[in-house]
C-alpha cells in the first residue's frame, strides 16, 4: 500500500475501498459498518512562510477598496483588454473552451504568449505603491486543448482506465509545459469527480466512478501540474468542482446532488483529500448543489455555501489557497445575479469569475463592501488568498514571459507521452476468435464516420468548449485512427468508406469499424431523464454501418468513442472484436499499436462499470453490469464473450419493466 493511497484512503477503508481488507477502526465493529461522521482533519503541506505572510499583509493594507475588488474579479479575454486590467485593477483573467487571442483559432503558442505578456506589463502597470501581477488561468483539461498545434491527450475517462498513477503525473507536467509555452501560469485542472451517472455529460472528465481511483489520481496530476510551483515549467493547479459534480440525480449537470454526508465523505472528498495533501492552490466551487435527504439537511448550491467552502475546506481540510467560482456560478445563488453576489464572497469564494458583466460586478461589490453587506475582513481574507497564491507561484519575482517555455511552439508538442497513454487507456472488451492483433500485412477496409474524425477522437474541450465546429486541419497536427492506419499498412492497403456500402467486403482481411459520439461539453453531453442511453440509438447511422460490413464472412473490429460507458451489446454482437476507445486524442498512433501486432499488448481496465442495459445508467442494485469496473482483455488474456443478451429496449426508461429478452 503505498503512502498517498494509506492517507487519502482512511476515510474510505470502511468501506473497503483502497483493496485493503476493512480494518477495525477502534471499534469492535467491522470498520465496513463504522459510519463516518465527520470530514476528515487535513492540515496544508506548505508551511507557512511568515516573511511572505507579513508581505502579503501590508500589502492588502496599502490597497484601497477598488483594487482589493478588483483583484478578486476573473473577466475573460473577450471581454476586457490589457488597459482595463490596468485601469481597474483586474488580478486574474481566463479564457473560456473556444477563446483564442483576437477571437483567431489559430493563434499561434507565440501570440498566446504575446496577449498574456500584454495583460501582465498592463497588471504591473498601475498606480498602486506595490504592483501585483494578473494570473492568467485556462482549462487544459486533457493537453492545453484551446492551442492550435497542442497535443490532446485521452480524457480523464480513459486515464482512469490505464490505471497509471505514474503516466498521470507526466502527463501533467507535459500539460503545465504546455500552458507555459502560452504565458499561462494556472490550469483548471484536475477535475475530481466521482461520476456515478452516465446520463452526466461531464462523465468523461471523471477519471472513474472508484473514488480511490480519483484520489490516486488526484494526487498524481497536481503533483504533475504544480511541480515545485514556482518553476518555469509549473503551473497553478485547481481541484474542481467542490464537490459532489459527479452525484447529481439522474446525473443532470449543475443538478442537485442527494449523497448523504458519508457519501460526501466517502466518496465525493476523495480526491480532495488528495489534492490538498498534494498541495493544491486553487479549488473551484461547483455548479451542484447538495441536499442530504436522508438526513434531511439542505445546504444548497455550492457557491453558496459556508459549511462546504469555509467550515470544510478551510476548517477541517486546511485548505490555504484561494477559492474560485466557476463561469457566472454566483447567478445560481438564491437571490444573486451573475454581476452580484455578497452571498457567495460571504460564503468563501474568493476569486469570481465573471466574465462579462465585471464592471457591473465591481460596482456592487464595492457598494456592498461600503455598505457592510460584506465585511472588509473577509474580502481583505480573499486578497490575501490570492497573493498568497501568486508569490508561491514565483509570479511576483518572475514574468511569465521569463520561462524557458515562453513562445515555444515545440514544448506544447507531446504525441509520444499521448500515444504511450492511448495505448494504455483503450479497454478490449471482446476478442472473439483471436481476432486480434491482426496482422501488418493485411488489406483492410475501414468504415465509419468516426475513423477520421479528430473531433470525435477528441471529443469536448477541444479547440473549442463543444469540440465541435472543427476541421480536422483545424488541429494543425494530430493523427486520426485511419491515418494511422494508413501510415502503418500503406495507403494501398486501405480502403476507407464511411458506410460499407457497394463495397465488397470479402476481398478484405478484416473490417475495422469507427463508431463514436460527436462531440459535446457539460449541459449539451446530458442525456435526461427517462430518455434510454443507448449508442445506437442516438447514432443509429454507427448501427446501420455495422450491419452492412457484419456476417461477409470477415472479420469486424469495432472501435468505439465515448465519453462516457455506452450501452452498446447490440454492437458488441456485431463484432469479433470490440475496444472501448473513450476520447482518445489527437494521437490515433496508439490505437494502431495494439491493433495491429507487434510491441503492445491490452492493458486498459474500466474505471466504470459498462452497462448491460440502456436504463441502467448507474452501477447500483437496480442497474445490469455487462463488464465490472477492472474488467479488461488482453492477449495474453483471451477470453470468448460470445452473444451478449439484448434486452429490448423500452422507449422510456420509466417504464422500465422487467426487461424483456428478444
Ligand atoms: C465551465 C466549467 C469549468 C471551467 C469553467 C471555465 O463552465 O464548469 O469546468 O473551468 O467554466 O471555462
Amino acid at each position: 500500500m503505498t503512502r498517498l493511497s494509506l492517507k487519502f484512503c482512511l476515510p474510505l477503508l470502511l468501506l473497503a475501498g483502497c483493496g485493503l481488507h476493512p480494518v477495525a477502526l477502534g471499534s469492535s465493529a467491522p470498520a465496513s459498518v463504522v459510519p463516518v461522521s465527520d470530514w476528515p482533519v487535513h492540515r496544508s503541506p506548505t508551511a507557512v512562510d511568515v516573511a511572505m505572510e507579513r508581505r502579503i499583509a501590508e500589502i492588502v493594507a496599502g490597497m484601497t477598496l477598488e483594487q482589493k475588488v478588483g483583484q478578486i474579479t476573473q473577466p475573460e479575454i473577450r471581454y476586457i483588454t490589457p488597459e482595463e486590467v490596468r485601469q481597474y485593477y483586474i488580478g486574474s483573467v481566463l479564457n473560456g473552451g473556444g477563446s483564442w487571442p483576437d477571437m483567431d483559432k489559430a493563434a499561434t503558442v507565440q501570440e498566446w504568449a504575446a496577449l498574456s505578456n500584454r495583460y501582465y506589463l498592463a497588471s504591473v502597470s498601475t498606480d498602486m505603491p506595490t504592483q501585483i501581477p494578473v494570473i492568467w488561468g485556462t482549462d487544459a483539461v486533457h493537453g492545453h486543448n484551446n492551442v492550435a498545434g497542442a497535443t490532446l491527450f485521452p480524457h480523464n475517462i480513459g486515464l482512469g482506465a490505464a490505471h497509471d498513477p505514474a503516466l498521470v503525473e507526466r502527463i501533467g507536467r507535459a500539460t503545465a509545459r504546455q500552458a507555459r509555452a502560452t504565458g499561462i501560469t494556472w490550469v483548471f485542472a484536475p477535475t475530481l469527480a466521482v461520476g456515478e451517472n452516465r446520463r452526466w455529460g461531464r462523465t468523461y472528465e471523471s477519471y472513474s466512478s472508484d473514488p480511490a481511483i480519483v484520489g490516486q489520481y488526484a494526487d498524481a496530476m497536481v503533483r504533475g501540474l504544480q511541480g515545485g510551483l514556482d518553476g518555469e515549467g509549473d503551473v497553478v493547479a485547481t481541484a474542481k468542482h467542490f464537490m459532489g459534480d459527479g452525484g447529481t440525480f439522474n446525473g443532470i449537470d449543475q443538478g442537485e446532488t442527494r449523497a448523504t454526508r458519508e457519501e460526501m465523505i466517502t466518496r465525493h472528498g476523495a480526491g480532495y483529500y488528495a489534492a490538498l495533501d498534494a498541495g493544491v492552490q486553487t479549488v473551484m466551487a461547483s455548479y451542484n448543489s447538495w441536499n442530504d435527504v436522508q438526513a434531511g439537511e439542505d445546504y444548497g448550491k455550492m457557491h453558496g455555501s459556508r459549511e462546504l467552502l469555509i467550515d470544510v475546506l478551510r476548517g477541517r481540510l486546511g485548505f490555504d489557497g484561494f477559492v474560485v467560482s466557476d463561469w457566472n456560478g454566483i447567478d445560481q445563488v438564491p437571490g444573486c445575479t451573475k454581476d452580484h453576489c455578497a452571498a457567495a464572497i460571504n460564503a468563501g469564494i474568493d476569486m469570481v469569475m465573471v466574465p462579462e458583466d465585471w464592471r457591473a460586478f465591481i460596482t456592487n461589490t464595492v457598494s456592498d463592501v461600503r455598505e457592510g453587506r460584506i465585511p472588509m475582513a473577509r474580502l481583505d481574507e480573499a486578497v490575501t488568498r490570492i497573493l498568497r497564491v501568486k508569490m508561491r507561484s514565483g509570479l511576483f519575482e518572475r514574468a511569465p514571459s521569463e520561462s524557458t517555455y515562453n513562445g515555444r511552439a515545440d514544448a506544447v508538442q507531446a504525441s509520444a507521452l499521448a500515444r504511450e497513454a492511448v495505448r494504455k487507456s483503450v479497454v478490449l472488451l471482446k476478442n472473439d476468435g483471436g481476432v486480434l492483433p491482426l496482422a501488418r500485412d493485411r488489406k483492410i477496409l475501414v468504415v465509419g464516420a468516426s475513423a477520421d474524425s479528430l473531433s470525435n477522437q477528441t471529443g469536448g474541450w477541444s479547440l473549442t468548449w463543444q469540440g465541435t465546429e472543427n476541421t480536422n486541419a483545424d488541429f494543425r497536427g494530430g493523427t486520426t485512427l485511419l491515418g494511422a492506419l494508413r501510415r502503418v499498412l500503406g495507403a494501398d492497403n486501405v480502403v476507407y468508406s464511411i458506410d460499407g456500402v457497394g463495397v465488397d467486403v470479402s476481398g478484405f482481411d478484416a473490417v475495422i469499424a469507427v463508431l463514436g459520439e460527436t462531440p459535446y461539453a457539460e449541459y449539451n453531453g446530458d442525456v435526461r431523464h427517462p430518455a434510454p442511453v443507448q449508442h445506437s440509438l442516438a447514432y443509429p447511422a454507427d448501427l446501420t454501418t455495422l450491419r452492412t460490413v457484419s456476417g461477409r464472412g470477415v472479420p469486424v473490429v469495432t472501435v468505439l468513442y465515448s465519453g462516457r460507458p455506452a450501452y452498446a451489446n447490440d454492437l458488441i454482437n456485431l463484432s469479433d472484436a470490440f475496444v472501448a476507445g473513450f476520447l482518445p486524442g489527437t494521437e490515433g498512433d496508439g490505437l494502431v499499436d495494439v491493433l495491429l501486432g507487434g510491441e503492445y499488448d491490452f492493458t486498459g481496465r474500466l474505471s466504470f462499470a459498462w452497462p448491460g442495459s440502456a436504463c441502467s445508467t448507474g452501477e447500483g442494485p437496480g442497474d445490469i453490469v455487462q463488464f465490472a469496473r477492472g474488467y479488461g482483455l488482453s492477449y495474453a488474456k483471451a477470453v470468448t464473450v460470445g452473444r451478449l443478451p439484448t434486452p429490448i429496449t423500452p422507449a422510456t426508461c420509466e417504464a422500465q419493466e422487467p426487461y424483456a429478452r428478444e
